[in-house]
């Protein structure tokens, strides 16, 4: 069955975290429209150089961008099964856009990840990501440590903070978000699309909380 699923939610609610354990839960390709971003910018593609200043300050791309490169991965053959957006859309103007791509509407279900903000910015500055771009590997200092300090467990690159986890670029960061994605919060709200999900507590406890919400309104 088809599953379009998006995930949103404040930075460090815990999407990354979650999305991968939902993609191979039940099996749909995890978007990440951030992933993408810094994909780009190891490769020093002219798509990277373009995102990286906004990235490293905490503001988003500019849409027009970041519509270019997700609509060329949503037309990739494996969507054929659904998908994960995790991190996108962020702005009213993303939702409409990822709206008129499908006709008879987009997705079945956008799921909202809720945390206190105290805990958001806890979690932002003890995370550690693989430096290697094409793992996913992340950490955290206190709640998921590494078996090796410094080392990806997944693939045993070298572990790194990432430059928007800088405690100005998260505020900045905290603020886009409020700023502009609450109209997203708005757009699924008034669809009826959207389900709330308490994001605090083990990453376990998380997890079944979304699975939940996932099959209840998509069921198999
Ligand atoms: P993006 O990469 O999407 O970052 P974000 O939305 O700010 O979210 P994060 O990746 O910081 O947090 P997360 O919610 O995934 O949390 P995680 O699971 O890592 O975007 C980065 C930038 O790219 C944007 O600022 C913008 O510039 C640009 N961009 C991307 N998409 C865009 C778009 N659509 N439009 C415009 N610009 C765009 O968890 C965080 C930490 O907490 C980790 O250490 C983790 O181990 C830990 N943790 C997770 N869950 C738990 C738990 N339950 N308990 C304890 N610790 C936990």
């Amino acid at each position: 069955m088809t599953r379009r699923i998006v995930l949103l939610g404040p930075p460090g609610a815990g999407k990354g975290t979650q999305a991968a354990r939902v993609s191979t839960d039940f099996a749909i390709p995890h978007i990440s429209t951030g992933d993408l971003f810094r994909v780009e910018i190891a490769a020093g593609s002219e798509l990277g150089m373009k995102a990286k200043g906004f990235m490293d300050a905490g503001d988003l791309v500019p849409d027009e961008i970041v519509l270019d490169m997700l609509s060329a991965r949503i037309s990739e053959p494996d969507v054929a099964s659904g998908f994960l957006l995790d991190g996108f859309p962020r702005t009213a103007a993303q939702a409409e856009a990822l709206e008129s791509r499908f006709e008879g509407g987009a997705i079945d279900l956008a799921v909202l990840l809720e945390v206190e903000e105290e805990e958001l910015v806890t979690r932002l500055s003890g995370r550690w990501v693989c430096s290697n771009p094409k793992c996913s590997g992340v950490f955290h200092v206190v709640y998921s440590p590494p078996i090796v300090e410094g080392i990806c467990d997944a693939c045993g690159a070298a572990l790194v903070q990432r430059n928007d986890d800088k405690p100005e670029a998260i505020r900045r960061r905290l603020e886009e978000y409020a700023s502009k994605t609450s109209a997203v919060i708005d757009f699924y709200e008034a669809r009826g699309e959207l389900v709330r999900v308490d994001s605090s507590g083990s990453v376990e406890d998380v997890a079944g909380r979304i699975e939940s919400a996932i099959d209840n309104a998509i069921p198999a």
